[in-house]
């Protein structure tokens, strides 16, 4: 899960990361009130939306006042930034910048250890930094059982050509922000700009966040953090029916099991797309293991209620949970429905007791539901339903 630059804010000051003043607000009076509250002095408005680039797009800003800091919150809420709409902001007490740098630490899955990466020249330009000159962003493999200590700091520091004045301090927020990313289970924690002010404190003035949901049974917290409103409905209905449901733009509805032969399902269906008008999968659904008619009818139930899906394609193999518990599942799903199920259903099955499955589909002979014999035959014909 990515967190929200205040999330992200409020997690650094628990663990002694230095931070400014910051206060969320969704309407402009609240702006006003924030910055009120920070001093009413120079405040900063940021776009709290979960992308990066919010600077160059226009939705991070100055205000001297309060009353400039409702106003630009009123330009800055309800802008769209890469196609995320900005509902909140964040009143920032302003930073008295002489210079910017940047830090991260990032999981590195090939070499099983944590990379962090740290550079002197921070801001906005650090993705073209790391592509037009290299060297200036020093990457340091950490070792996943010492972490950032003292010592891993001080190297990182030195590595990245941080003058021995700020080197120290630099260092010691590095250890900070390396509790961070242990403490709270990220896989992502980036800070950029990390600044030194005029007055020569090390500030983080910005906070990505990534959190490892696999541990989030360590943190019962993290479920407060989780954004609700801007979920899409459908996959947080899929979730609470302990469904794996991704959304996504096709029209063709996809039920698998499995998530490898789920992802292998989505690349066939947009391959066949390509002779049918290009469409394309409408969503990821691993009904895992064991698809009774329950699941399959929660599955085909969420498909069926975005109004995107044209057509489904159900490919099942039959393993542990054989095709004929499988064919009695859609079957049964397809009852439950009843006048909700209105659109074609094309179902591939394969593997354990496939003659059974298929002959007890054949039996219920429903008008929606063809039987495809292979996987790539199954996603033509759902492509083409979907396309007519
Ligand atoms: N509290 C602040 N005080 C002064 N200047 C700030 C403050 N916050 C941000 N800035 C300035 O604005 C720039 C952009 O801010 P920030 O890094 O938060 O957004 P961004 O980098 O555009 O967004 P993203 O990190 O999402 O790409 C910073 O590099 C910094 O110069
Ligand atoms: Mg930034």
């Amino acid at each position: 899960m990515d967190l929200f630059e205040y999330q992200a804010r409020d997690i650094f000051e628990k663990h002694g990361v230095p931070v400014l003043g910051g206060i969320v607000a969704s309407t402009p009076e609240e702006a006003r009130a924030g910055a009120q509250a920070l001093g009413g002095g120079t405040v900063v408005v940021k776009a709290q939306v979960k992308v990066g680039g919010r600077g160059k797009a226009g939705g991070v800003k100055l205000a001297h006042t309060p009353d400039e800091a409702a106003e630009k919150a009123s330009e800055i809420l309800g802008m769209d930034i890469k196609g995320h709409t900005v509902h909140q902001v964040m009143i920032a007490a302003g930073a008295k910048i002489a210079q910017e740098y940047y830090f991260s630490v990032v999981l590195d899955r090939s070499e099983r250890r944590y990379l962090a990466m740290a550079s002197v020249e921070g801001g906005m330009e650090i993705e073209q930094l790391a592509v037009e000159r290299p060297d200036a962003l020093a990457r340091v493999a950490v070792d996943p059982l010492v972490g950032i200590d003292a010592a891993k700091a001080a190297e990182i520091a030195a590595a990245a050509g941080f003058a021995p004045d700020v080197a120290g301090p630099i260092a010691q927020v590095f250890v900070k922000l390396w509790d961070v990313y242990k403490g709270e289970d990220a896989t992502l924690v980036e800070v950029n700009p990390l600044v030194r002010t005029e007055d020569g404190s090390i500030v983080a003035l910005d906070g990505k966040i990534t959190l490892d949901g696999n541990a989030d049974f360590r943190h019962r917290d993290h479920a407060d953090l989780e954004d609700a409103a801007s979920a899409d409905p459908l996959e947080a209905r899929a979730k609470a029916k302990g469904l794996n449901y991704v959304k996504l733009d096709g029209t063709v509805g996809v039920i698998g099991n499995g998530a490898g032969l789920v992802m292998s399902t989505l690349d066939v269906v947009a391959l066949a797309g390509q002779l049918h008008g290009g469409v394309k999968p409408a969503n990821f659904l691993d009904i895992g293991g064991g698809a009774s008619a329950e699941v399959m009818a929660n599955g085909l139930d969420i498909i069926l209620s975005d109004p995107q899906v044209k057509s489904v394609f159900v490919n099942v193999f039959g393993g542990i949970t054989a095709c004929d518990e499988v064919a009695n599942g859609i079957v049964a799903a397809l009852e439950i429905l009843g006048d909700h199920a209105t659109k074609p259903l094309v179902v591939r099955l394969d593997g354990n007791n496939v003659v059974e499955g298929r002959a007890i589909l054949a039996a219920a002979a429903h008008p929606l539901v063809t039987l495809a014999d292979t996987m790539d035959g199954g996603a033509a014909k759902a492509a083409q339903l979907a396309n007519a």
